[in-house]
C-alpha cells in the first residue's frame, strides 16, 4: 500500500470539520491529516479532538506565527486553507514557495493584486492549487454541464441565473466577518464565486466585461425602515434577541458553543452579531451583467433575504432553451432559524429539506422535455462534497476534470472583483484591467 499523502489544516473553523471528516474517516487509506493551524488556540483544540475521536493519532497544533516551520517540521506534502477569506493568499504561497500543494476553499482570494501573487507562485514553483467549488459536484450540474457540452440548446446566446438566499441563510452573512467586504469581498466574490465560477465552467467561457448594480437594502440600518431592527449588538445575552427571528442563538446548539462562544476569549471573534446592526460593508441586493468570450451575456441577480432558497436557470441556445429550477428550502421555520443551516452536531443529520428540482429541455418545435434528476442527497451541499473530496482525496477518476484550478479560481473571481469596481465606478469593468488571464 502507498504510503498517504500528509496534510496540514489552516483555519479551524466550522468548514474545517468537513475536511477534518473526510481526511481522517473517509480517506484514511490515502490520507493522514498531521498537523492543524488557526490563530483560536480553543477552536484548534476543538478541531484537535474531533480528530483524535476518529480514531487516528491526533493532528499536531500549530500558532498561525509557525504555520512555515509546521510544514517543514510535519514534512507535509499538502495543505488545506479554510481561514478567513483575505487571509488565503498568505497560506497558499507560503504553502507553494515551501513545496507543498494546495487545497484552497473558496474564494481563492478577495483582490486582484493577491490572485496575481498566487497565479505567480504556481508558475514559478509548479506546485498544484485546487479551488474547492464544490458546486460543480453536484450530480444535477454535472447534468447542466452533459446536456451544454452535448449540445441539447445548441449554440449558447446568453444565460439568466437568479440565486435567492433564505432570511436563514442569506441572514447568516450579515453576522459575522462577511459583513465587511475587506474580509470577505462582499457576496459577489464570497457567495457568487461559486455560481460565477458554474457559469464558466458550463459555457467554457471567460468574462470579458461586467457591469453591476447594488446596495444593501434590508439588513444593517435598513431593518428600523421595515419593522425589524431590534436594539442590540450581539444576540447572546441580550433581552431583546430572546425572540428575534433574525438572531442566532450561540448557547443553543452545543457545536456552535463550543466552536465560537466558548473560543471567544482567546480572540474576541463574535459568531452572532445582530443582523441589523450598524457596520455593514457588504451588499444584500445585486444585479449583474457579464459578457464572456464566447460572446454569450449572463444576467444575474443575487437576493439575500428571500423567503425560500434556491435557484433559478435559463440557458437560451440556438436550438432552444434549458431551465432548470431548484428550490432547496420553500420557506424559512423560524424555529429552525434559531441555528445555522448545517450546524447539526458533528456529522448529525440535517431535518429534511420541503425542496425540488426540475430540468426541463424546451427545443423549437416541441413539448418540453423533462430531464429525470437525481434525488437531492441530505449530505453537505447536496453530496457534492463528499464527491468532490473522493476527487481531491481519494485519488478519484475525474472524467468531467471538474477540480477547479488557480485559473478557473482566478476566472471566476474576475467578474465578482469587476462587479465590485463597477458598483464602486458606476462603469462597466474590462476585466483584462484587472488581471489578465490566457
Ligand atoms: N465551499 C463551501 O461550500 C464553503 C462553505 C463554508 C465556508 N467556506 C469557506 O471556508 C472558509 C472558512 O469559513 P468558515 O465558515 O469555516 O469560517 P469560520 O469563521 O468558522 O472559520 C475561520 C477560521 O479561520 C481562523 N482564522 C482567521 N484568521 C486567520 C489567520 N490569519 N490565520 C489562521 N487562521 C485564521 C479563525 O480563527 C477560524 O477558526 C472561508 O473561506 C469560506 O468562504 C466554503
Amino acid at each position: 500500500m502507498a504510503t498517504p499523502r500528509r496534510y496540514a489544516l489552516v483555519g479551524t473553523g466550522s468548514r474545517a470539520e468537513m475536511f477534518v471528516r473526510s481526511l481522517c474517516l473517509d480517506h484514511r487509506e490515502t490520507a493522514a491529516l498531521v498537523a492543524l493551524c488557526d490563530t483560536n488556540p480553543l477552536r484548534l483544540r476543538t478541531q484537535q479532538r474531533l480528530a483524535a475521536g476518529l480514531g487516528v493519532p491526533e493532528p499536531a497544533g500549530y500558532a498561525a506565527a509557525d504555520f512555515t516551520e509546521m510544514l517543514a517540521k510535519e514534512r507535509v506534502d499538502t495543505v488545506v486553507v479554510t481561514t478567513v477569506d483575505s487571509t488565503h493568499e498568505a497560506y497558499i504561497v507560503a504553502a507553494l514557495r515551501a513545496g507543498c500543494d494546495v487545497v484552497t476553499e473558496k474564494p481563492m482570494t478577495t483582490d486582484a493584486e493577491s490572485c496575481a501573487r498566487i497565479l505567480a507562485a504556481q508558475q514559478e514553483t509548479g506546485r498544484s492549487v485546487r479551488v474547492t467549488f464544490n458546486y460543480r459536484f453536484n450530480p444535477v450540474h454535472e447534468q447542466v454541464k452533459r446536456l451544454l457540452d452535448e449540445g441539447a440548446v445548441g449554440e449558447i446566446g446568453s444565460v439568466h441565473f437568479e440565486w435567492l438566499l433564505d432570511v436563514r441563510h442569506g441572514a447568516d452573512y450579515f453576522r459575522r466577518w462577511h459583513r465587511d467586504k475587506a474580509s470577505s469581498g462582499g457576496l459577489l466574490v464570497h457567495k457568487s464565486g461559486h455560481h460565477f465560477d458554474l457559469v464558466n465552467w458550463w459555457l467554457s467561457a471567460r468574462p470579458e466585461e461586467v457591469y453591476a448594480q447594488g446596495r444593501l437594502f434590508f439588513y444593517g440600518e435598513n431593518g428600523v425602515r421595515h419593522g425589524f431592527g431590534r436594539d442590540y449588538d450581539r444576540a447572546h445575552g441580550s433581552p431583546a434577541a430572546a425572540d428575534d427571528p433574525f438572531a442566532l442563538h450561540l448557547a443553543e446548539n452545543p457545536r456552535l458553543k463550543e466552536l465560537y462562544l466558548d473560543a471567544e476569549p482567546a480572540d474576541g471573534y463574535q459568531r452572532d452579531r445582530n443582523v441589523f446592526a450598524p457596520g455593514i460593508s457588504i451588499e444584500d441586493d445585486l444585479a449583474v451583467l457579464v459578457r464572456y468570450d464566447t460572446g454569450a451575456t449572463m444576467s444575474y441577480h443575487l437576493t439575500a433575504y428571500a423567503p425560500w432558497e434556491g435557484y433559478r436557470l435559463m440557458v437560451n441556445g440556438s436550438r432552444g432553451r434549458l431551465e432548470l429550477e431548484v428550490v432547496e428550502s420553500d420557506h424559512v421555520d423560524p424555529i429552525a432559524a434559531r441555528t445555522v443551516k448545517g450546524s447539526a452536531l458533528h456529522g448529525a443529520e440535517e431535518p429534511a429539506e420541503q425542496g425540488w428540482t426540475t430540468l426541463k429541455i424546451r427545443n423549437f418545435w416541441q413539448p418540453p422535455e423533462d430531464v429525470p434528476v437525481e434525488k437531492r442527497s441530505r449530505e453537505g451541499h447536496g453530496g457534492a462534497d463528499v464527491r468532490m473530496t473522493a476527487i481531491l482525496f481519494g485519488g478519484r477518476q475525474d472524467p468531467l476534470n471538474r477540480a477547479a484550478t488557480e485559473r478557473d479560481g482566478a476566472l471566476a473571481l474576475l467578474t465578482g472583483l469587476a462587479a465590485n469596481r463597477s458598483l464602486a465606478t458606476g462603469r462597466p469593468v474590462a476585466t483584462a484591467d484587472l488581471l489578465s488571464i490566457r
